[in-house]
């Protein structure tokens, strides 16, 4: 009999086979115990001590009090949606009632798939514009529904074509899932694509779900929040985190904000499917939302490794890089040079270094590796790794 419901045939967590992903199994810690740089978690600073001094002490008033042995409610700390709130309206324009519209989860992994899951069944088709986020295609998959690729390209700088958008929606067709700053191509989407979004959205009746994870640092480009366009309140789950901005990764907070007919489900499955949040964490969260600026210095340090690794990767002939418009990632094409997974274990054996075969990010990825610029804490070991991978690169074409 076969006992594993048929969406999860594709799953593999590399104990029976070797998966080849930097989240998977253990092989990219073994290479990282062999010396080499691993630039392929997005995981601010990784694996140096950056925590703010004034998260530092809240986190340990917190541990000092009676409050870490004893559960937050599964909705979340509301001193925490509270400073949260305070944010949406600052920052995403939105206005929001803590109690209502603001969901706390342990991190937004699984707040991405707690997000989708109230929506999806069988048969149901998700698009997603890709290359994206691989969960977005996995919590697809988990959850019975089909994903429907919308392929961005180089040559639209990465933006959503509205005629091809709309050519994918079918009677099927019930969630899209944007991850805005993308992850891995950094693009900011802009208010064409997000008008483009709005009028599919509301003209078919979808769900939208937008991973704002990156939202914090987006240079050049205005950051644009989906929910807070004309009539997409009712249609929109924003899903954010303090993971990649406030670089709390390993605190696991994140929050889920969204309409209250969408919020009364999650709120009643809350206390099922995720528990309740970290009670430690959520109190060291509210600490760096009142007092952000220690994220000043981050901004600065992915400001100046952006700039270097486009000069540097696009000087190298046969190689070319957009600019980073967002975050700490960099998308570089290769394809001129060979798979992403051939140039991936060239460049670990010959520069040390390990990056993201770009394949993983569904179609429109292969050829592309996906570079995590916010390795390590300090920018001159990051400078010395980008001059590394320039000179490999180099010898690799001629
Ligand atoms: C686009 C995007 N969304 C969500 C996440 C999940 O972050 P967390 O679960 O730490 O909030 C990641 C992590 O890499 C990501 O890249």
């Amino acid at each position: 009999m076969q006992l594993f419901n048929s969406n999860f045939t594709e799953v593999e967590g590399g104990l029976f086979s070797s998966v080849e992903k930097a989240d998977v199994g253990n092989s990219y810690q073994q290479l990282g115990k062999q010396g080499v740089d691993l630039l392929g978690w997005a995981d601010p600073f990784y694996p140096d001590r950056c925590i703010p001094s004034n998260v530092l002490s809240a986190s340990i008033n917190a541990l000092s009090s009676n409050k870490p042995t004893h559960y937050t409610p599964p909705v979340g700390n509301e001193n925490l949606k509270k400073e949260i709130a305070k944010k949406a309206e600052k920052i995403n324009h939105l206005k929001l009632d803590p109690e209502r519209n603001i969901l706390i989860t342990p991190g937004s992994d699984s707040g991405l798939f707690f997000a989708m899951m109230p929506f999806l069944e069988k048969g149901d088709e998700v698009i997603l514009p890709v290359p994206c986020y691989p969960n977005n295609i996995q919590n697809t998959k988990l959850l019975g529904a089909k994903p429907v690729y919308l392929k961005l390209k180089e040559k639209e700088k990465y933006q959503i074509n509205a005629k091809a958008l709309e050519g994918l929606v079918t009677s099927k067709t019930k969630m899209i899932v944007l991850t805005h700053p993308n992850n891995p191509t950094t693009t900011v989407f802009n208010k064409d694509s997000l008008e483009a979004i709005r009028k599919v959205v509301l003209k078919y009746n979808l769900v939208l779900v937008c991973d704002q994870a990156f939202e914090d640092f987006t240079f050049e480009n205005e950051f644009i929040t989906p929910a807070s366009l004309s009539g997409m309140f009712n249609n929109t789950v924003t899903v954010c985190s303090i993971s990649k901005g406030m670089g709390l990764s390993g605190y696991r907070v994140a929050y889920i904000m969204t309409n209250d007919h969408f919020m009364d489900k999650y709120y009643g499955a809350a206390v099922s499917v995720i528990g309740a949040t970290n009670t430690v964490s959520q109190i060291a969260a509210v600490e760096a939302f009142k007092n952000p600026s220690f994220m000043n210095t981050f901004e600065t340090a992915y400001d100046y490794r952006r700039n270097k690794a486009f000069e540097l990767l696009n000087s190298v002939p046969g190689v070319s890089m957009i600019k980073p418009e967002s975050g700490f990632l960099g998308w570089i094409n290769v394809s001129k040079l060979g798979t992403a997974a051939e140039v991936q274990s060239y460049l670990i054996k010959e520069a040390r270094v390990f990056l993201n075969a770009g394949n993983n990010y569904g179609p429109g990825g292969e050829g592309h590796l996906r570079i995590v610029l916010g390795t390590y804490k300090d920018n001159v070991r990051m400078y010395e790794i980008l001059k590394r991978i320039k000179e490999a690169l180099l010898k690799y074409t001629s």
